[in-house]
């Protein structure tokens, strides 16, 4: 696949970089950007940026990635800025299985051109990386991306890591670049993504730690997650802690559709998708959209393996017929509601028992697994773009005072020095 474009020529190049990248193939769409402006090669390009000369060094460093560059319809650079490095100290540049990732993060198959992103409902786009020790989305990781009410083009990557396009279009002979201000950072796996990026997600996640689902929901290649609120779990407490075994686990797999990642903008009305316990109905009404009766709050969030969308009810494989009312804010929720409050936010957050202590979690107290109720998830019940900043704020408070995450499930990302605040 790498060098079909230029067939053997590409053997026996001098290995300097601007040698090598100005026989980087030139795709029909990158002949229509010329049309535009003269693109010149990509080693051109980056050279004459004063703001790329880290994004440029890392590139000289690992020029195999550019050899690999697909060449049918020209690719979209995502090149992070000098700024953009110098906010993360902490990762080795040479380290190069790190830097290989990310550079094939960093590129994506076609051509974005800002101008032709629509406003409204996030886009996926399909990066170079592939490499299952990174991402179990077989056919390359995906990135979100939108464009806001201010007309900016922002990238959405791991852990809800945004990426504002600075620079953008510009041309080289086999695409474009776009310059952006923060590095992105490849999906992390399920675990880490529902338990400390976007708190409000421990009953899910503990619901798939007692069932012994973890790894099927974490590791299946190619996933689309439905993952209902701790609140959503909080009012129907009383009826799911009293299945057995096998009946939550039928119900928790009524959450997971394989081998597709969706979209948000993917799911219209009236169809129908087939989860790994049968079929959910798909409805639309105006901006909202709606899983059986459990409204979607937050989409798009991008995982190891796929994508997963926050709803706002437990959804019930053998309680499909009812439809949502689109009049109520909150819908009814598909099992009784036995034990519980309406809102749920006094009732004990279920399953979060089940949670594995991580290395530097504090003793646990009489309280373990009761919460501090889910008061303020609301914050993260948008329809929008997932534009809800880093990580959703709702429910911080909930669950036990398990901060750490044990190592086995941070996957390189914790290990790459580029999360931040958020490990
Ligand atoms: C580099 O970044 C600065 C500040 O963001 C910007 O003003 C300048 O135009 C950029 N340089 C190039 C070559 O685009
Ligand atoms: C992908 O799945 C395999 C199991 O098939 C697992 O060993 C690996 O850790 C997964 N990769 C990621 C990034 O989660
Ligand atoms: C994996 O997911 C990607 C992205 O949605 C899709 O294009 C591809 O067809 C999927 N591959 C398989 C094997 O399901
Ligand atoms: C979805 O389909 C229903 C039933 O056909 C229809 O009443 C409704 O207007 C549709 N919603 C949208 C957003 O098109
Ligand atoms: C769902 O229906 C099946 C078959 O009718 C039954 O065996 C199962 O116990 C039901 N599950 C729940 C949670 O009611």
């Amino acid at each position: 696949m790498m060098f079909g474009a230029f067939g053997s020529a590409a053997f026996g190049l001098p290995s300097s970089l601007v040698a090598l990248l100005a026989v980087l193939p030139t795709s029909s769409l990158a002949w229509s950007i010329r049309a535009t402006a003269p693109a010149k090669n990509l080693g051109t390009v980056l050279a004459e940026n004063t703001n790329l000369t880290t994004y440029l060094s890392l590139v000289k460093a690992y020029p195999d990635i550019l050899l690999q560059l697909p060449s049918d319809d020209g690719v979209t650079l995502v090149a992070p800025n000098n700024a953009a490095f110098s906010k993360y100290q902490n990762w080795d540049p040479n380290n190069k299985e790190l830097v290989t990732s990310l550079l094939q993060y960093h590129i994506l198959q076609g051509v974005v051109l800002t101008a032709s992103v629509p406003k409204g409902a996030s886009n996926f786009a399909t990066t170079l990386l592939k490499d299952p020790k990174w991402t179990n989305v077989t056919t390359g990781q995906q990135i979100v991306f939108d464009k806001q009410p201010d007309d900016l083009v922002v990238f959405t990557s791991g852990l809800g890591t945004r990426s504002t396009v600075v620079e953008s279009d510009i041309p080289f002979t086999g695409g474009l670049v776009q310059v952006v201000e923060t590095i992105m950072v490849p999906p992390a796996r399920l675990e880490p993504t529902a338990r400390d990026a976007y708190k409000d997600l421990q009953s899910f996640l503990g619901a798939l730690y007692l069932t012994g689902l973890v790894r099927e929901f974490a590791e299946s290649p190619n996933v689309t997650i439905f993952a209902p609120r701790d609140i959503a779990f909080q009012r129907v407490a009383g009826a799911l802690t009293a299945l057995s075994k096998e009946e939550l686990t039928t119900i928790m797999r009524y959450h997971i559709v394989s081998g597709q990642v969706l979209p948000s903008k993917s799911f219209s009305n009236t169809s129908s998708l087939a989860t790994s316990s049968g079929k959910l109905k798909i409805t639309r009404s105006g901006n909202n959209l709606y899983f059986d009766r459990a409204q979607l709050l937050q989409p798009d969030i991008l995982l190891a393996n796929g994508a997963l969308h926050i709803i706002d009810g437990v959804l019930n494989p053998n309680n499909t017929a009812a439809a949502p009312d689109p009049a109520l804010g909150t819908q009814t929720p598909a099992y009784p509601q036995t034990g519980a409050t309406a809102t749920g936010t006094a009732v004990a957050h279920p399953f979060t028992s089940a949670l594995p202590c991580t290395v530097d979690c504090p003793v646990p107290t009489a309280t373990d697994g009761s919460g501090g109720g889910g008061g303020g998830s609301g914050a993260a019940a948008t329809s929008g773009t997932g534009a809800g900043s880093k990580a959703s704020k709702g429910g911080a408070a909930a669950g036990p005072r398990c901060t750490g995450m044990a190592a086995a499930v941070m996957v390189g990302v914790a290990g790459m020095g580029l999360v931040g605040g958020i490990v």
